[in-house]
Parts: structure tokens; sequence; C-alpha cells
């Protein structure tokens, strides 16, 4: 099967396309729209934003537009959004929630994640963290038995955050973790944790994100690998996190890249995957959990 029509199978039953578009960054009626056509075009079908991205509402005005344009119905379509550090507190989630849906023209969410184990206005180390994230969780999952959530997860987890939340007892282990998850930021102990516990990893700054202005692709190893098969930086790391049966969310706002971010579908040898595996540069692109206590 074609890497572009790849699921994930979640622990709720629920298939995740393994590839996303992320729209972190990408503001703009126009501008969200051409991405979003563009993704459509060529095949992806899974969306990340979030409330913190402020473009919800531009990404539900272009599917009103292009979905059926493009023969899709709203089922046809993966949607992710996250509850914003703001909202982290469980008197505010059913409004974020519905306002989320709101803003994207839809009545349900196929995932929705609480973005960051802190709580806005709230010291990282402030000992309530614990307990205000398991209360909000309790809501999220309420919402996911209502069926307005199809899944609900996590991101920026650590596996200590993970580990305080399965504690508290809600009966709802999260589906997924979204995280910082790339050659130079293997999260090999997060990694573990998660497949032990039917946790699924979604990857964010598969290529480094903005703020590395290009590190990541421009590493020397990923580059060589990349030359050996003929492929671009971008997809050797894409495919690279694929392979780690990984999720993935790479953003673009060029077309070209859209379409080359999906195109996924050659094989990375054992030996080459090792070289990959053995990149030893240890280096984070974004914000870091673990100070939340
Ligand atoms: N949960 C969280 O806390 C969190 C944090 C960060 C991100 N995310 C999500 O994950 C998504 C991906 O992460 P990200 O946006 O930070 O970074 P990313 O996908 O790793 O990288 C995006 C950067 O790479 C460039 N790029 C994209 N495709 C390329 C290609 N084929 N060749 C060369 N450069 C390429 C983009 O530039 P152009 O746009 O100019 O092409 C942009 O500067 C986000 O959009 C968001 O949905 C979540």
């Amino acid at each position: 099967m074609s890497v572009s029509n790849s699921v994930l199978k979640l622990n709720n039953g629920i298939s995740m396309p393994v590839i996303g578009l992320g729209t972190y960054k990408i503001y703009g009626t126009s501008v969200i729209f051409s991405v979003i056509e563009a993704g459509l075009k060529c095949g992806y079908r899974s969306i990340d934003t979030a409330a913190v991205y402020g473009n919800e509402g531009d990404i539900g005005e272009a599917l009103k537009i292009l979905l059926p344009k493009y023969g899709l119905r709203r089922e046809d379509i993966f949607l992710t959004s996250k509850l914003g550090p703001a909202d982290h507190d469980p008197s505010r989630v059913r409004a974020a929630v519905a306002a989320s849906l709101d803003r994207l023209g839809t009545s349900y969410l196929d995932l929705y994640l609480v973005h960051w184990p802190g709580v806005a206005r709230r010291p990282a180390d402030s000992p309530d963290n614990p307990r205000v994230r398991a209360a909000t969780w309790a809501e999220l999952a309420a919402l996911s038995a209502e069926g307005t959530l199809r899944s609900v997860g996590v991101s920026n987890y650590t596996a200590r955050h993970l580990r305080q939340l399965l504690a508290a007892g809600t009966g709802v282990c999260p589906a997924v973790n979204q995280v910082e998850f790339h050659p130079r930021y293997r999260q090999r102990e997060l990694a573990g944790f998660c497949r032990e516990h039917g946790i699924a990893l979604q990857a964010y700054c598969s290529l480094g994100g903005a703020s590395s202005a290009g590190a990541l692709l421009r590493d020397g190893t990923v580059v060589s690998v990349a030359a050996r098969l003929r492929r671009s930086p971008a997809q050797v790391l894409l495919r690279w996190a694929v392979d780690h049966g990984v999720g993935i969310i790479p953003k673009s706002v060029n077309p070209e890249r859209i379409a080359e971010n999906i195109d996924l579908d050659f094989v990375i040898p054992e030996d080459l995957m090792e070289i990959l595996d053995s990149i030893s540069v240890v280096e984070k692109y974004s914000w870091d959990p673990e100070a939340v206590s």
C-alpha cells in the first residue's frame, strides 16, 4: 500500500492517516486555501491544526469550498485540533472544544490533543499541574464518550507526564502523543513507553521546523543517504519516521514541497536506516516540556 494511503490503527480502533498536513504558522485566508487545496490534490486526507495557531477559521472556510470541489465528504478527512494552554482547565474544556468546532465548521473532531502539559499563567513547576491535567483529561474523556471527539490524545507529554495521567485512573488512555521526533531528537524512552501502552506517536518538526533554519535538512548523514537513494533530504527524514512506525505532519506553504512530502513510496534499506539511526548530534528545535511538573 502507498504510504499516502497508510493508516495507524489507534488504541480505540480508529484509523489515523500516517501522513497529515501541518499548518503551524500558516496564516492568511488565501494562503491557507492554496495549501489545503494543494494538499487535497496530492492525497493528504489529514490536517493538523490547533486553537493557538489562529488558523482554524480559515481552514474551516477552505474545507467548506474544497471538500465538495474534490468530491470529498467531511468523513473522508481526519481533522486534528488542540486545546491551548490558556484553556487547560476542566472548567474551560467544553467551551474551547465548541469554539474549535465552530471555527472549523464541523460537528466533531477526529483527534483532539492537549497541546502542552503545562497551564498558561501557572509556573511550570507548580505542584498543581498533575491534578489540573488529570481533571482536564477527564472532561476530554467525557467528550470522547459523547462522540464529539472521536479520539483524544496529548502533545508534548514526556513519559513522566503519561505515567501520571495513566495513574490518575480516568480509564481512557491517550490515543496519540504528538511530539518532536527526528534523527537528532530520537526520544527513545518515550517511544518505548508509548509502544508499550498502545499510544501512537506522531512526529512534529520532522524537517526541523522553521526555527532550525534548515540545519536538519543539511545534516551530512541525511544528505548523503538522500543522494544514495536519489530522494530529497526531506523525503528521507519523513520516510525514516514512517519506518519507525510514527505518524508525520510536515508543513509547507509551497505546493511542490507539499507534493514532495507525501511522495514517500521508496525503501530505505536496513543498512541506511542504521546509518540514520546512528546520527549522534542531539538537537531540539521546539519547546521543551521536561520542566513542567
Ligand atoms: N504539538 C506541538 O507542540 C507542535 C509543535 C510544532 C509543530 N506542530 C505541528 O507539526 C507540524 C510540522 O512541524 P513544523 O511546522 O514545526 O515543522 P516541519 O514540518 O518540520 O518543517 C517545516 C519547515 O520546513 C520547510 N519545508 C517543508 N517541506 C520542505 C521540503 N520538502 N524541503 C525543504 N524544506 C521544506 C518549511 O518551509 P516552507 O513552508 O517555506 O516550505 C518550513 O520552514 C506543524 O505545522 C504543526 O501542525 C505541533
